[in-house]
């Protein structure tokens, strides 16, 4: 059975970690088969939502596989930790929405992988953390740089330097998921916010998302010309025409992505 399960139903690919024993810990052999699993459906234009969850009640992902990093020396370390920070910036890169959808505990690694996806959501029992100082590094795939830029430096060193866990609550309140419902309800509010989301322009959706995931890297006033720039470019778009002549005709835009 593989670490990485993809499904693919109506527009939406359900990517589920799936290494249950081990609380759906990413060693490299799943970090490989969610890069691999990511490089397709960046290409399939079948997919237009993606959903990144874990397999059972109990974990997203508890971190990175413990047991591998413990081998680590200072060269392999640093490697590690670039491998696993390409994977999740092919994820934050994607060119279509991804959706965390978190199950439980979303630790180490598990926190990084979530704050890689645009959008996070999470069932009550989840808990995120970074617990990488109690066992002497630091966060390695890019929970350093992802979490401050998230819930501010305050709130992020708090979580790194104390280790400990936050509940969903609490997460909901400082930002970190912007959703929290029971977990038998995760995944049909996963699915549900998904087909919300393919219900909008296609073109307007990478825009929004490169506009936010890009420009937030650069000073306010060249994001402002890069926002300017990408509003120009689907002024030329069908969609546009689409999307402004079905709200004036009071009807649903049907979007072609053009
Ligand atoms: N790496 C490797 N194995 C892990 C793991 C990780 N990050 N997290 C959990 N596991 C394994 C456990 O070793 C255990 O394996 P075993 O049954 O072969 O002994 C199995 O998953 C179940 O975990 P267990 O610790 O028994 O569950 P629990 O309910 O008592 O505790 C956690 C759950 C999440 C609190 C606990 O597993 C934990 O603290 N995990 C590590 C979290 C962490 O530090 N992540 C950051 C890594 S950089």
């Amino acid at each position: 059975m593989s670490f990485v399960l993809v499904e693919k139903a109506d527009r939406i690919a359900w990517v589920t970690l799936n290494r249950p024993e081990k609380l759906n810990a990413l060693n490299n052999e799943v970090l490989k088969g969610l890069d691999l699993a990511f490089a397709d459906l960046e290409q399939d234009a079948e997919v237009g939502v993606v959903v990144v969850t874990g397999t059972g009640e109990k974990a997203f992902v508890a971190g990175a596989d413990i047991s591998e990093l413990k081998s680590l020396d200072t060269a392999s370390a640093r490697v590690q930790a670039l491998r696993g920070q390409a994977v999740f910036q092919r994820i934050e890169s994607m060119p279509k929405p991804v959706i965390a959808a978190v199950n439980g505990f979303a630790l180490g690694g598990g926190c990084e992988l979530a704050l890689a996806c645009h959008i996070r959501i999470a069932s009550e029992n989840a808990k995120f953390g970074l617990p990488e100082v109690s066992l002497g590094i630091i966060p390695g795939y890019g929970g350093t740089q992802r979490l401050p830029r998230l819930v501010g430096k305050g709130v992020a060193l708090d979580m790194i330097l104390s280790a400990e866990m936050t509940a969903a609550a609490d997460a909901l309140r400082m930002g970190l998921v912007s959703r929290v419902v029971a977990l038998a309800d995760l995944k049909a509010t996963a699915e549900k916010l998904a087909k919300t989301i393919l219900s909008r322009g296609p073109l307007a959706l990478r825009s929004a998302l490169a506009a936010v995931n890009e420009g937030i890297e650069m000073p306010q006033d060249q994001g402002l010309q890069y926002e300017a720039a990408l509003f120009g470019l689907l002024a030329a778009s069908q969609d546009m025409q689409e999307g402004m002549g079905a709200f004036l005709e009071k009807r649903q835009a049907q979007f072609k992505g053009l």
